[in-house]
């Protein structure tokens, strides 16, 4: 199985720094541009049906001014499949999203939903984009990913991180088994796996070191690190966790 795995880096949060205030600054292209001269091999960035942080207009200028592949992350509406067909990105990441929540907070329904989304994710394929589904480990949600003709599965790990800070250790061993457990399964099904949301310098190491894992997405953190230590060293030192754990 290949050891390369990628680092997708996700710069909603700079968008929320910058429209806290409703300045100009700072500007998520720029913090992608440093992502990219960074060693990023891909920018993640999520249009929200409120636009709380990322806005069309940041979308646009990612898609034109970078030179690694972006990742549109994005509810499945008729109108963000509109923005995504016009915005052509290399990648769509479904997820399910909520007008309360403070960000992703679980996974996907793909089997709940499978028939739309087999017909709301054929255009977007036929337009060349590979399109991923944020789901957890459930396998129903593998096997429906699948079905469906997605060619990738992104694997919810907030929870693994959340009972990880929460000190439940056990708790969140056996959410690692699980992910790990999801990860196989959705390989031996023919998806390619990523995996994120939550992923820390403390919790990376085991997720990085899934086999089946070939690309994290990482944003909140690194952009909560730069604060302190900058932007391009959070990206080099994540990147070094990850390469390590990769062995
Ligand atoms: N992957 C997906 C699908 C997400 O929705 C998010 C959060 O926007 C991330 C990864 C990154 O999560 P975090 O910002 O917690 O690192």
């Amino acid at each position: 199985m290949s050891k390369a795995l990628r680092l997708g880096v996700n710069i909603d949060h700079v968008a929320t720094l910058r429209n806290a205030r409703g300045s100009a600054y700072p500007d998520p292209l720029r913090a992608a541009l440093v992502a990219q001269a960074a060693g990023a091999d891909g920018i993640t960035a999520h249009l929200r049906e409120d636009r709380r942080h990322i806005r069309d207009a940041d979308m646009a200028a990612l898609r034109e001014g970078l030179a690694i592949p972006l990742n549109f992350e994005m509810a499945a509406t008729e109108e963000m499949q509109r923005i995504a067909l016009a915005t052509r990105p290399h990648a769509v990441c479904l997820v399910p999203e909520k007008r309360e929540e403070r960000t992703t907070e679980g996974g996907l329904d793909v089997a709940a939903d499978d028939n739309r989304l087999a017909d709301y994710i054929a255009p977007l394929r036929e337009a060349g984009a590979r399109v991923s589904m944020f789901i957890g480990h459930d396998p129903r949600q593998i096997e429906a990913s699948a079905r469906i003709g997605a060619g990738v599965v992104e694997l919810h790990t907030g929870h693994y991180c959340d009972l990880h800070y929460e000190g439940r250790f056990e708790e969140r061993d056996i959410e690692l088994e699980a992910l790990r457990a999801g990860a196989a399964y959705a390989h031996s099904l023919g998806l390619e796996v990523h995996a994120g949301h939550g992923l820390t310098f403390e919790t990376v190491t085991p997720i990085a070191a899934i086999p089946e894992v070939r690309e994290l997405n990482i944003g909140h953190f690194l952009i909560s690190e730069a604060v302190f230590l900058g932007l391009e060293p959070a990206i080099t030192q994540m990147r070094h966790l990850m390469d390590a754990a990769r062995g």
